[in-house]
């Protein structure tokens, strides 16, 4: 039996389950034994909008708490990122008299910090209470709510309208996309502007980069899609580019339709999108048998190390990685520790598998001869902070787009 689409109502077609997963960001602490939450991970594409989705999403507040895991501030590389997206944001839409700039899914304040630094009036919505504290303390103001219409109308009667609303990495966590674009209806001045950032199903189709695939990622989005599901808003994709960030993502600016001059990249891009068939169910069928494939080298390449007594190890305890882990079945047989900078994340057991987190500091004492490299999306940036141990012989192990050994 097909499912009803999260966006339009009408049949999805599955084409690829994971089985039953625990949360991604769900890290366990040592000797707590209560049974782990578990979900039906399966995805399928849209008969009629061509959405990519989730077919049994977890409810919103097992995953955005007081506990969330994802601190956005932990990549260098990142902020890099979100420094320059500010920048470009500030001198191309932001004129005019004291602009307001909202954030949605502003986490810890990565980019609403230098609309603060630049003295442009911003505030975050941020659900999340340990992340959206760690942005007030930045003195970045948050509010800590799910972003909807109401909350909309909310900001709107008491700051004003936004001349901009930015979201990144978050329209494809919520799964009730029309009541967030309707909020942003609601919330954007009528010559304003929306920018949103998130990985593109064309990297993750083309790079095998079946990982993206968790609970958080409800919706994978194409640009053929986004624009649709924003067009029944009145909305128009003026402009839109393609970013490395996150393993290939896409940036998308969407106006009041009619509002603005729509960029040749948005034709361009398109063009390039319907080369990729990301309309047709049978490049997801292809997909899936690459994903097995690369699921059955993955286990192979580890047992024959492990076979011959080398030790492994993890890099980076990715939401990501819990996809890979419980889906290929890898255990502490195969990974002894996963090495990870994330504090909240050290100590404790990695989701389902168990396979411990330890600080950076242990992988750099400990010397491990394969590090099997689950912050893929990071490589330039692991690669070269970690210079001494590829240089000290150490060897990098990898699985998108294919599985092998850097
Ligand atoms: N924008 C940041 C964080 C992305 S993670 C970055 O790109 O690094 C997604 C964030 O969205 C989380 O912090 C989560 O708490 C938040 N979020 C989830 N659902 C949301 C919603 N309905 N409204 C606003 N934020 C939401
Ligand atoms: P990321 O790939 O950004 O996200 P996701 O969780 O969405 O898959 O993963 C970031 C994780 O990787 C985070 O737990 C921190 C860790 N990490 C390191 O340990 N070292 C690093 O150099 C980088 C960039 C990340």
């Amino acid at each position: 039996m097909n499912t009803p689409c999260l966006c339009c109502g009408q049949d999805v077609e599955a084409f690829l389950s994971f089985g039953s997963m625990p949360l991604a960001n769900a890290f366990v602490a040592p000797g707590d034994s209560r049974p782990e939450y578990r979900y039906s991970l399966a995805v399928g594409i849209c008969s009629e909008c061509t959405m990519v989705q989730l077919l049994k999403p977890v409810p919103r507040e097992k995953l955005f708490h007081e506990a969330y895991a994802y601190y956005s501030s932990t990549s260098s590389r990142m902020s890099d990122h979100f420094r320059r997206f500010a920048a470009d944001v500030h001198t191309q839409y932001l004129v005019g008299q004291s602009p307001l700039v909202v954030e949605l899914g502003s986490n810890d304040g990565i980019m609403l910090q230098h609309f603060v630094d630049r003295g442009v009036r911003c505030l975050g919505i941020e659900p999340s209470a340990n992340v959206a504290s760690a942005a007030k303390v930045r003195g970045i103001p948050t509010i800590c709510r799910f972003f909807d219409e109401t909350l909309a109308r909310q900001i709107a009667a008491e700051h004003g309208r936004a001349n901009a609303i930015l979201a990144a990495n978050v329209l494809c966590h919520i799964q009730d996309l029309h009541g967030a674009l309707q909020g942003m209806r609601a919330l954007l001045t009528p010559e304003g502007v929306v920018v949103c950032e998130d990985p593109y199903l064309g990297d993750l189709v083309s790079r095998t980069a079946y990982d993206q695939i968790y609970d958080e990622h409800i919706y994978y989005f194409s640009l053929a899609s986004l624009q649709s599901a924003f067009a029944s808003h009145d909305f128009e994709l003026i402009d839109a580019s393609r970013q490395e960030v996150h393993g290939g993502s896409m940036r998308y600016t969407f106006a009041a339709a009619g509002t603005r001059k729509v960029m040749p990249a948005v034709f361009r891009l398109r063009q390039v999108e319907s080369e990729l068939g990301l309309s047709n169910p049978e490049t997801f069928h292809r997909f899936r048998q690459r994903v097995e494939r690369s699921r059955q080298e993955l286990i192979a390449l580890l047992a024959t190390l492990t076979a011959d007594g080398r030790r492994v190890v993890g890099y980076g305890a990715t939401s990501k990685s819990t996809t890979v882990i419980n889906y290929c079945g890898l255990t502490t047989q195969h990974i002894a520790y996963i090495s990870d900078t994330t504090p909240g994340k050290q100590g404790k057991l990695t989701p389902g598998a168990h396979i411990p987190v330890q600080p950076r500091e242990h992988f750099l004492a400990d010397h491990p001869e394969y590090a099997l490299l689950f912050a893929w999306n990071h490589q330039g940036e692991v690669l070269e902070k970690e210079a001494a141990f590829t240089s000290a012989g150490g060897k990098w192990i990898v699985y998108v787009p294919e599985v092998g050994i850097l």
